[in-house]
């Protein structure tokens, strides 16, 4: 796709349903994201998502059986014992969640451990730049590429990545002109997320493109429609007609 000027589209997903009309919509890739810890699990971190929770919810997406690409999210603390827990972890993906590929943040400092999946035979997404996993030691979430030391940083973890054998590499919250520069030289397809135009292609969070997300939308999301407003008018709907004796009707009743 890179190669012919295509755009390459992804969103993340949790569920069956999310993942059927992704899917018709023709999404590439679909990411069961650690974001759903903080979107739909209602925990104040993504650290606190744990392999069950990401197995749970990527069950459900491989289920729908979509022919886009499923990317599950290593969540914190599933790679960062060893190369043989990381690629354990992987296999579990893929073996019981029916991942094609696995999402893990970090770079140069991760290099051998996306080495050691790859050679297990499962396809590696990198993510660098803003890490939200890595959130405790950086105390906040900061635009990436500010300084001259920080874009060599990028630049040095992008090539890890890449040599060390992901297919494409996720660049998140990193300064738009500097993502672009990176992504024109990076070795694989990178994908945006809050990081500009100049990437291979774009991820959203899902519940963010939709409105659905408690009044917090970040700047990088695009809202495409209130669905959190049309949900809750049609609530309150079913409730006054349930108070007012309007629900059931003879249509409904048996
Ligand atoms: O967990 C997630 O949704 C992600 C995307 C923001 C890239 O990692």
């Amino acid at each position: 796709m890179r190669r012919e000027g295509r755009k390459i589209t992804a969103l993340t997903a949790a569920d069956f349903i999310t993942t059927r009309l992704l899917d018709e919509a023709g999404m590439d890739i679909i990411l069961v994201g650690d974001s759903l810890g903080t979107t739909l699990l209602g925990y104040s971190k993504t650290v606190s998502v744990s392999m069950r929770d990401i197995l749970h919810h990527l069950k459900a997406v491989s289920r729908a059986k979509p022919l886009a690409l499923v990317v599950a999210d290593m969540p914190f603390g599933s790679y960062h014992e060893s190369a043989a827990q990381a690629v354990r972890n992987a296999c579990r993906m893929v073996r019981e969640g029916g991942a094609d590929a696995v999402k893990l943040e970090g770079g140069e400092n991760l290099a051998d451990v996306i080495r050691a999946i790859v050679r297990a035979g499962i396809p590696v997404m990198g993510h660098i730049g803003l890490m939200p996993q890595g959130i405790l030691k950086a105390g906040g979430y900061r635009v990436q590429g500010r300084s001259d030391a920080q874009v060599r940083q990028l630049r040095r973890d992008l090539n890890a990545v890449a040599r060390a054998g992901a297919f494409a590499c996720v660049l998140e919250y990193v300064k738009a002109d500097v993502a672009a520069k990176l992504s024109k030289k990076s070795p694989v397809p990178t994908i945006g997320i809050g990081s500009g135009a100049g990437c291979d292609g774009q991820i959203l969070v899902t519940t963010d493109l939709l409105g659905l997300n408690a009044g917090l939308s970040p700047r990088a999301a695009r809202r495409y429609v209130e669905l959190g407003e049309i949900m809750k008018r049609a609530f309150e709907r079913y409730a006054r007609d349930v108070q007012t004796g309007n629900f059931p009707g003879p249509k409904e009743s048996f």
